[in-house]
């Protein structure tokens, strides 16, 4: 039996939940402190279980979703963002680890088919979400278009921007497969490549739009080759 308090606000979370996704750090800490608070249940109702190891008492939470397709289960520290849930308890590292504030966009995966900054996002929230990152990008062994684009092309030089860009790229062309610079620009515009550039980037998003609509494209010969001097 809940007391009235804690009954009152598992009403008032689910009523007004914090945003997870884009929210700020504040609304993770925010739930972090009420996960510790009470204990048990969390506004989306995970368990949190206090498990006793040798000479001290660990929280972990259990969650069940689907990533990249599979079921899965996973337990861990209640207070982990997603970023931390995917590449430490899952060993998923192609989701980057970047200014975890938010600005640098590295971390995108889909949840539920929406870009999301992992580093903003509360572990916890994925329970029951559909999580898709760039592990799960090529299906049955064959590349996307935009995985075979940006590589043909050159679009990834370090690469450690490439996984967000490709997810974030993909849900604009699953939404809009005839989308227009400008739209790829504003769908993009919150990840940062800090040594391709961006007009490669660009040009490998529309090459694969023109593949997916079945079209025989080439770009153009000095998008691959340069500009003969
Ligand atoms: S690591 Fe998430 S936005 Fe930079
Ligand atoms: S390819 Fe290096 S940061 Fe984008």
């Amino acid at each position: 039996m809940r007391s009235p308090l804690v009954e009152l606000f598992l009403l008032l979370a689910r009523r007004f939940p914090i945003p997870g996704a884009y929210s700020s750090n504040v609304g993770i800490w925010l739930k972090f402190e009420v996960v510790l608070l009470f204990r048990t249940i969390t506004p989306n109702g995970v368990t949190v279980r206090s498990e006793s190891m040798p000479g001290r008492r660990k929280q972990r939470a259990h969650i069940k979703f689907t990533l990249n397709g599979e079921q899965t289960e996973v337990a861990f520290a209640p207070h982990k963002t997603l970023l931390e849930v995917v590449r430490e308890d899952l060993g998923l590292t192609g989701t980057k680890h970047g200014c975890e504030l938010g600005e640098c966009g590295v971390c995108t995966v889909l949840v539920d088919g929406q870009p999301v900054l992992s580093c903003l996002f509360l572990g916890l929230d994925a329970e029951g979400r559909d999580v898709t990152t760039i592990e799960g990008m090529a299906e049955g062994g064959q590349l996307h278009p935009l995985q075979e684009t940006f590589a043909d092309l050159g679009a990834a030089q370090c690469g450690y921007c490439t996984p967000a860009f490709l997810l974030v790229a993909k849900e604009l062309l699953e939404k809009n497969v005839n989308a227009s610079r400008e739209e790829i620009k504003e769908a993009l515009a919150g990840n940062l490549c800090r040594c391709t550039g961006y007009i490669k980037i660009y040009e490998a998003v529309e090459w694969a739009a023109a593949r997916m609509r079945g079209e025989h494209t080439e770009p153009a010969h000095e998008s691959i080759y340069g500009f003969d001097v």
